[in-house]
């Protein structure tokens, strides 16, 4: 696993952008995993200024990581609407080829495996962007969801429901059950990019990193990839043992290594 430490929390979305502009330049077909929430917007909205500068995303593609289960795809909050809002349109992707996870199916199971299946016919996910929670989960991978877990409905924790009010207007408004990836379906993917910035998320940041590999940390699967890589700000790093070692690590890697120009 790499892990970055960044002084800012901006620098932390420039970098990860300028990682999968590297990507994409390379492999114009990427399939990219899009994670909802704050962290990611930095770098969708680097990407955007990428693009401008010419940036080709004309074939890239993208499978969002989840759904909340119940809320009408119009509603602003749906990670439909979000994906469609601070991705598909500032990035300029083609619609066509972002998916989301229908949380409104009559049968969510069929809806789960066929995004499995979707994603499967797209050649699998190149590169997944992750975001963390502050209990450890990854997509809605609570503790305790099964490493090997696919595309499933899940049921949302308090924890989860508390943060993520900040988006409703109420804690009654966020949605209990959610349709995520499962913690299996994040690991077939090629490359995870994991983000974080601020100081809530250093303790989930410490254990996904350095503590053990247990469902109770679903991000703790990150140390089970052959590429993985964590980008955080200095207060999500705040709590990682081995800071300066990341530090001194990322300082002296090889130009021909380097992916944050
Ligand atoms: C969202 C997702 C979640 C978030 C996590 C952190 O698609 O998969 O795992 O990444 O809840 O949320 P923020 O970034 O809002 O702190």
């Amino acid at each position: 696993m790499e892990i970055v430490i960044l002084p800012t929390a901006d620098e932390v979305g420039r970098a990860a952008a300028a990682k999968i502009a590297h990507l994409i330049a390379r492999k114009p077909d990427t399939v990219l995993g899009l994670a909802t929430g704050s962290s990611p917007l930095a770098i969708y909205a680097e990407l955007a200024v990428r693009r401008e500068q010419g940036l080709d995303v004309a074939r890239v593609s993208g499978f969002a990581l989840d759904e909340y289960v119940g809320l009408p795809v119009a509603h602003p909050q749906s990670y439909a609407s979000v994906i469609r809002t601070t991705v598909t349109e500032p990035i300029g992707l083609d619609p066509a080829r972002v998916h989301v996870p229908d949380g409104l199916a009559d049968d969510i199971e069929a809806a789960c495996a066929a995004y499995e299946a979707a994603i499967g016919a797209a050649g699998g996910v190149d590169l997944q962007i992750l975001g963390i929670g502050a209990n450890g989960h990854i997509g809605f991978n609570e503790p305790t969801s099964s490493f090997s877990s696919r595309t499933r409905i899940k049921t949302l924790s308090s924890r989860t429901r508390e943060d993520n009010a900040r988006f409703f207007g109420t804690l009654d408004e966020v949605p209990s059950h959610c349709v995520t990836q499962g913690l299996g379906t994040i690991r077939d993917a090629r490359e995870l990019l994991l983000v974080a910035q601020g100081e809530n998320k250093a303790d989930a940041i410490a254990a996904a990193v350095e503590g053990p590999l247990s469902s109770m940390v679903p991000a703790s699967i990150l140390q089970w990839h052959p590429h993985a890589t964590v980008i955080v700000d200095e207060a999500a790093a705040s709590r990682l043992a081995l800071a300066d070692y990341y530090r001194h690590t990322f300082a002296h890697k090889p130009a021909w290594q380097r992916w944050d120009a």
